[in-house]
C-alpha cells in the first residue's frame, strides 16, 4: 500500500505506538516524508540523514532558536558554530573525559549502589521510575556540581524544560507550564553561578563561569543556557538507554546469558542498543536553501525531522538491520562510540554528541553493578512493556522481578 497519498502520518498513534513498523515503508516509498499540519518533512534514509547532518552550510540547527531557546534562556551549544563553538565544546570535553570521567564513574557507582539497594530484598524494581530516572538526574547534578540533594526538585524542573523541546506540538497551558519551569531552574541556578564565580572548583559549572571566549567570561544567562543544555542532553537518554539494554537482553536470553559471563561485551550490547533503539529519535534541522533530498525538493527555510530510529534500520546501512544482534560486525564497538560511529544514535558531524564516552562509562558501570545483583531477571508478572515518545522515545517503565538479596549490599542470596 503505498504511503504518499494514503493518510498515513508519523503524528498518527499508530505510528507512536511502534514506529518501527513504519520504517521500511517510509524509507522505501516515502523517504522525505511531509506534514502538511506541522509544515515539516521526516527523512528516514540513512544517507540522508547523514548528508544533512554533515552539511552544516546547507542545514542549520536555526530550528533551536524556537525549539530550545525559550526554555534554555539562551543559546545552546548545538546552536553555535566555528570557533565559539570549538573554544564551548571544549570546556564540555574537559568536564566529562580523563580525571574528570574517572572521578564521575566512581560517583555513579556509588549512586547506582545507593538507589538499588532497597530493591534488592524486595526481588523486584520498576528499572526506569525506581531507579534510571532519578540514576539520571543525579549523576548529571554531580557532573555540574550542583547539590544532589536537589535532584526531586530539579528533575521537576528539567522535566518542563524536556516537555518543551520533544513536544511536536504544545497547548498554550502547556507551553506556559514549561516556560515556567524554566524560569524556576533559572532562578535556582543564578545564585549558584554567581558563587561559582567568586569561589569556583574543579565542577563544569566553575569552568564555564571561569572560561574565557573573545576575551571575555560568559554572561550568567549564557552560562546558565549551556548548564540548563547539560542538564537535558545528559540525563533524557541515559535512563532510556539503561532500560532498553536491559528489555533488550531478556528479550534475547542468549545474548544476556553470554553479556553476564563476559562484562567485556557490554559496550557491544550498548552500542546495539542504540543503534537498534536509538533514545533520540528526532534531530531537527534547518533548510538553508532549496535542496533536492531523497527526489524530493526541499524549499529554503524547510523544518526536517532526521528520524534516527529509521536511519538505524536502514539495510543500506547495516545487515538484517531489524534484528538485535551484539555479534554484529558492520556495527564496530569501538567506534560506536565516536566520530566514525556508523549508527547515528549520538547525532554526526558537528554536533555530534560531546557526552558519548561519558554515556558510554555511566551505562556500562551501571550495567556491570546490576547484572549480578539482579539474578534470573525477568519481567514481573502481568507487565505489558510500552514505550512512549515520538522525539525522545523509552519505556514508560520496567518493572523487572529478580531472585531477592539479603543485604543491601547484595552479599547474600535469600
Ligand atoms: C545514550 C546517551 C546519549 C545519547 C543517545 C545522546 C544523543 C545526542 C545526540 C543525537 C546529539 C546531537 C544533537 C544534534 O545534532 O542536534 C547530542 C548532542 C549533545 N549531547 Fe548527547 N547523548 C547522550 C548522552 C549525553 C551525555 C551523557 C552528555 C553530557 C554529559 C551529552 C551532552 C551532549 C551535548 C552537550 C550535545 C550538543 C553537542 C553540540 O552541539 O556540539 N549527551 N547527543
Amino acid at each position: 500500500m503505498p504511503l504518499v497519498g494514503s493518510g498515513f502520518s508519523v503524528l498518527s498513534e499508530d505510528f507512536a505506538a511502534a514506529p518501527h513498523r513504519h520504517f521500511a515503508r517510509l524509507r522505501d516509498e516515502s523517504p522525505v516524508h511531509y506534514e502538511p499540519s506541522i509544515d515539516s518533512y521526516f527523512l528516514s534514509r540513512h544517507e540522508d540523514v547523514k548528508r544533512v547532518l554533515t552539511d552544516h552550510e546547507a542545514f542549520s540547527t536555526a530550528t533551536l532558536q524556537v525549539r530550545a531557546e525559550p526554555v534554555m534562556r539562551g543559546p545552546v551549544l548545538a546552536q553555535m558554530t566555528g570557533a565559539e563553538h570549538t573554544a564551548k565544546q571544549k570546556i564540555f570535553v574537559r568536564g566529562f573525559t580523563g580525571q574528570a570521567l574517572r572521578d564521575q564513574t566512581r560517583a555513579i557507582r556509588a549512586n547506582a549502589s545507593e538507589l538499588i539497594a532497597p530493591f534488592l530484598p524486595r526481588g523486584r524494581v520498576d528499572l526506569v521510575h525506581d531507579f534510571g530516572k532519578p540514576l539520571a538526574v543525579r549523576a548529571t547534578l554531580d557532573v555540574l556540581g550542583l547539590d544532589k540533594r536537589d535532584w526531586r526538585q530539579v528533575a521537576a524542573w528539567h522535566s518542563g524544560v524536556t516537555e518543551f523541546i520533544t513536544s511536536i506540538a504544545l497547548t498554550p497551558e502547556r507551553r506556559r507550564h514549561c516556560l515556567d519551569r524554566a524560569a524556576e531552574l533559572e532562578a535556582y541556578l543564578l545564585p549558584v553561578i554567581e558563587h561559582r564565580r567568586r569561589h569556583p572548583g574543579e565542577d563544569l559549572i566553575s569552568r564555564l563561569c571561569t572560561s574565557e571566549f573573545g576575551g571575555a567570561a560568559m554572561s550568567n544567562g549564557e552560562v546558565n543556557a549551556l548548564i540548563v543544555n547539560v542538564l537535558v542532553a545528559a540525563t533524557e537518554p541515559a535512563d532510556k538507554t539503561l532500560a532498553l539494554l536491559f528489555k533488550h537482553l531478556i528479550d534475547h536470553p542468549g545474548q544476556l546469558d553470554r553479556v553476564r559471563r563476559d562484562p567485556a561485551l557490554l559496550p557491544a550490547a550498548i552500542a546495539e542498543t542504540l543503534r537498534y533503539t536509538p533514545p533520540v529519535q528526532l534531530i531537527p534541522r534547518r533548510a538553508e536553501r532549496v535542496t533536492v533530498l531523497g527526489g524530493t525538493t526541499v524549499p529554503a527555510g524547510a523544518t526536517l525531522f532526521c528520524m534516527i530510529g529509521a536511519a538505524n534500520r536502514d539495510p543500506g546501512a547495516f545487515t538484517a538491520p531489524d534484528t538485535f544482534d551484539i555479534d554484529r560486525p558492520d556495527l564496530g564497538t569501538a567506534r560506536s562510540f565516536t566520530a566514525a560511529a556508523q549508527h547515528l544514535a549520538f547525532g554526526t558531524g558537528l554536533h555530534q554528541c560531546v557526552g558519548a564516552a561519558f554515556a558510554r562509562a555511566e551505562i556500562e558501570t551501571v550495567a556491570a553493578l546490576l547484572l549480578p545483583l539482579l539474578e534470573e531477571v525477568r519481567y514481573s508478572p502481568g507487565f505489558r512493556y510500552r514505550e512512549t515518545g515520538l522525539y525522545t522515545r523509552g519505556p514508560a517503565s520496567l518493572s523487572l522481578d529478580f531472585t531477592p538479596v539479603r543485604g543491601a549490599d547484595g552479599s547474600g542470596r535469600s
